[in-house]
């Protein structure tokens, strides 16, 4: 082999590395945005989504009719003090009230759980990191059972 040859060689060499490389960074660069960007918490769709119908799978709320969680669920509700911005009995404060009949992002308790669990644009934390899905679902049961008979501890 002559040096230019070999010079060639190297080059060649030099030059299919740097590509491996790239391609092996870009891959993790990739992964890395992806991953900070979705939201792990989240199990069910929220806003339009593309393609055909597919039946997503509907969040169900494990206490659905169960009215032994409802005085936990109010416990939980001033714990956490979401009576501080929506009211000692939910009837709305600095957030809105969850008492009346008005809902900006639907009174079903999927969407109850998802405006808790991953917060909403206009001042609503996302308490999905914080609290047990469990416990959300108490306070979701709670919400639902306002202006009820149900209702536990209600306003005078
Ligand atoms: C820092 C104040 C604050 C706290 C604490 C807070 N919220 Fe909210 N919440 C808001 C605001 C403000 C909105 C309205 C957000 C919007 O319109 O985008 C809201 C919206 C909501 C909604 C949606 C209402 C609708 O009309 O669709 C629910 C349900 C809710 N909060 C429940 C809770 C629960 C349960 C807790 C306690 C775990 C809590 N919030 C704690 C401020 C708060």
């Amino acid at each position: 082999m002559t040096l230019g040859e070999r010079l060639a060689a190297t080059v060649a060499l030099c030059a299919l590395l740097a590509l491996i490389l790239s391609v092996v960074a870009c891959e993790s660069r990739d992964t890395k945005e992806a991953s900070a960007g979705a939201q792990p918490f989240s199990t069910f769709a929220i806003g339009p989504q593309p393609g055909p119908d597919r039946g997503l799978p509907r969040a169900e709320n494990p206490y659905a009719n169960d009215k032994t969680v409802l005085a936990d669920g109010r416990r939980l509700f001033n714990w956490y003090n979401c009576s501080g911005c929506h009211g000692d009995h939910a009837g709305g404060g600095m957030g809105p009230s969850l008492r009346d009949s008005l809902w900006r992002y639907g009174g079903d308790a999927p969407s109850i759980f998802a405006s808790i669990n991953e917060g909403r644009q206009f001042g609503m934390p996302a308490w999905g990191t914080k609290i047990p899905r469990d416990q959300i679902w108490r306070v979701v049961t709670y919400i639902q059972s306002l202006r009820t008979p149900d209702e536990p501890d209600p306003p005078r």
